[in-house]
């Protein structure tokens, strides 16, 4: 049996497998449940990464760390993730495991807008803060609403482009083929992603800059996209901002 960490997390999770199992029930609630399930893995990674550091601190201070790699690493990063493959299983919206002023580059793309808005996003643009050396920065990269919503009154070819390079290979792609369809995954997509949370909240330059400056950040500016650190995929209909403490 799979432990999820704590007794109580064990039954609900046993709960969940057993009803999902069961024909009778209804894609409502296995939706719903699913979701749970999702969030009972993400504990479970967490809880485990956390057992190790009672003080919610990593022992190394590394100077550059990546969160919501994936499995896109960066050479002589540490990379932070709720989910392998990662240095460290860790979900960032219980914080971030670092220390105080000790970062010198935080790196993230297609990662903040999948963590809830306000509580969670401005957690960690706040953590984010205290982490950061002064003089360190956090480079963000999201995909761009304004990308996606001014297409909507504009010609399909744009658009077309845009869910050939962003759903081509995916199981969504059949039904996804109207310019607000496009619309609609900018909020939701991954809604039935196995292993963390969908799309919650959208982003352009605009609510970037507003999310940094509110945390402390002196300079926000627009980044440009450098594949030595970038997902080389994520060119395409992304917006990134580096903030400097
Ligand atoms: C869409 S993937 C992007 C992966 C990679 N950055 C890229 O651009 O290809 C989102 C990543 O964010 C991570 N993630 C989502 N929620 C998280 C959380 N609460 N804490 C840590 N990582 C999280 C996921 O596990 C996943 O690896």
């Amino acid at each position: 049996m799979r432990s999820f960490g704590t007794p109580v997390a064990d039954v609900l999770g046993e709960q969940i497998a057993a009803t999902l199992s069961d024909p009778a029930t209804t894609h409502g609630l296995a939706r719903a449940l699913r979701a749970t399930a999702r969030e009972l893995e993400l504990h479970r990674h967490h809880l485990a990464g956390r057992r190790s550091r009672p003080d919610g601190r990593i022992g190394q201070r590394p100077a550059r760390v990546q969160i919501g790699g994936g499995g896109h690493r960066i050479g002589g990063f540490f990379n932070i993730d709720a989910v392998p493959p990662a240095d460290l299983l860790w979900d960032v919206r219980e914080g971030l495991p670092l220390h105080d002023d000790s970062v010198g580059l935080l790196f993230s793309e297609h990662f903040l807008e999948h963590i809830d808005y306000p509580r969670s996003a401005k957690r960690y643009a706040a953590e984010a803060h205290r982490v950061l050396a002064p003089g360190g920065r956090i480079i963000t990269g999201v995909p761009d609403a304004a990308f996606a919503l001014g297409g909507y009154y504009g010609p399909l070819d744009p658009v077309e482009e845009t869910m050939r390079r962003w759903y081509g290979r995916r199981d969504c792609r059949p039904h996804i083929n109207t310019r607000l369809d496009l619309v609609n995954l900018v909020f939701r997509d991954q809604d039935d992603d196995p292993h963390y949370t969908p799309h919650l909240w959208a982003y352009d330059h605009e609510k970037l800059v507003q999310l940094f400056t509110e945390a402390g950040f002196g300079a926000v500016e627009p980044w440009d996209f450098d594949e030595a650190l970038a997902n080389p995929k994520r060119r395409w209909g992304s917006v990134y901002v580096t903030a400097t403490k």
